[in-house]
């Protein structure tokens, strides 16, 4: 190669590390904002993934345990604890509507029976995906009253654009004024 041939390619090799070099740097800095985004959303609203792995058998969820259908929907647990148990499925939830009192901790336990669906509630930090084969559960507070709209938030299919549910927050004595003992409750029109 010439002398001039070698002082191009040497010339087109800089710029090309050097343009090389402005990539890697942009790269890391968005990994680096996006990493800071996930540490301030979970620490700022305490939006946690589910903390333990429970299974379930998606073949017999309708048959027996804990999902059968009369023992969906809001419990007052011999403890005292409020309980909500809910089932997704293609399109929708079971029950549609759920009933919880605002002021007290609510505990989630909700599973999917055919594909990976999820849902968000309104105004709250309720945010949590539902595997088929496995308990989803967590727990959180209703600050205030009022009708709140759940949308399932993973897609699962053509008809997921449809799948919505509603959680009414009621104030905590008119809650426990109509549950009653070993009765599921729901907003679900009879
Ligand atoms: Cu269920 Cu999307």
């Amino acid at each position: 190669m010439s002398a001039l041939g070698d002082h191009v390619a040497h010339a087109s090799e800089a710029v090309a590390e050097g343009a090389e070099r402005r990539w890697a740097i942009v790269v890391m800095l968005i990994i680096g904002l996006l990493v800071v985004m996930v540490i301030f959303t979970g620490v700022h609203w305490a939006a946690m993934p589910p903390s333990r792995v429970e299974t379930v058998d998606p073949r017999t969820l309708h048959i027996s345990g804990e999902f059968v259908e009369n023992n969906l929907g809001t419990a007052v647990e011999a403890d005292g604890k409020v309980v909500v148990r809910l089932i997704a499925q293609q399109y929708s939830f079971e029950p549609q509507c759920l009933v919880v009192p605002a002021g007290v901790p609510v505990t989630f336990r909700a599973t999917a029976t055919d594909a990976i669906h999820g849902f968000v509630v309104e105004k709250s930090n309720a945010n949590v995906m539902l595997v088929p084969g496995f308990v989803a559960t967590f727990t959180t507070t209703f600050n205030k009253t009022g009708e709140r709209l759940m949308p399932c938030h993973e897609y699962c299919g053509t008809g997921h654009e449809a799948m919505w549910g509603r959680v009414q927050v009621l104030d905590a004595n008119e809650f426990l004024a109509k549950s009653k003992a070993g009765e599921r409750m729901s907003c679900v029109p009879r």
